[in-house]
């Protein structure tokens, strides 16, 4: 992984703000690429069971198969994945909120993943300061939205907060 790469921005908690009203207290949720747990923590604080899962704790989300029970996969994905990690979300057949560059809905490959599964998006008011390696701030200079599966009620939504 490249020194100090998107893959390894961290998320500020409050990025979950717009999405925790979509999200079902009762149900589990798995963060499959948690880095340094900030969407962990917050999720925890939350009242939400979370199972942690990074491939820097060895657990690989392309090709390991889960052998836990969990409901909806929440995480920001390292970014020179997104499409690899798009689509095994859709296979692995769950709900899902995946915060994602509004780039993702770029060309004919990814377009076509939307198009066979379908798509749920949550607009957001500004863009986010992701946290680098370094624990500043990112400057906010590409945006973002939570691209979801089976959890929001419209094909765009647009965030409350
Ligand atoms: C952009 S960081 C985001 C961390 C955390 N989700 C957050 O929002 O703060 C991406 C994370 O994905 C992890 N990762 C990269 N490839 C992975 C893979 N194939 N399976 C699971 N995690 C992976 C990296 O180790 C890194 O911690």
């Amino acid at each position: 992984m490249k020194k100090n790469s998107l893959d390894d921005y961290q998320t500020p908690p409050s990025a979950l703000d717009p999405l925790l009203p979509y999200l079902d207290k009762n149900k589990i949720i798995w963060e499959c690429a948690s880095g340094k747990g900030y969407l962990v923590n917050r999720l925890q604080q939350e009242g939400f069971k979370v199972i942690a899962t990074d491939i820097l704790t060895g657990f690989d989300f392309l090709t390991k198969e889960p052998d836990f029970d969990f409901d909806i996969i929440v995480t920001n994905p390292p970014y020179s994945k997104k499409y690899e990690f798009l689509k095994r979300a859709y296979e692995l057949g769950k709900p899902f909120a995946l915060l994602l560059p509004l780039t993702i809905l770029e060309t004919e490959k990814r377009q076509a993943l939307f198009k066979k599964y379908g798509i749920e998006i949550l607009l957001l008011k500004k863009r986010i300061n992701f946290i680098t390696p370094s624990g500043s701030g990112s400057g906010s200079w590409f945006a973002t939205a939570w691209f979801c599966w089976h959890l929001l009620p419209n094909q765009i939504n647009f965030s409350e907060v």
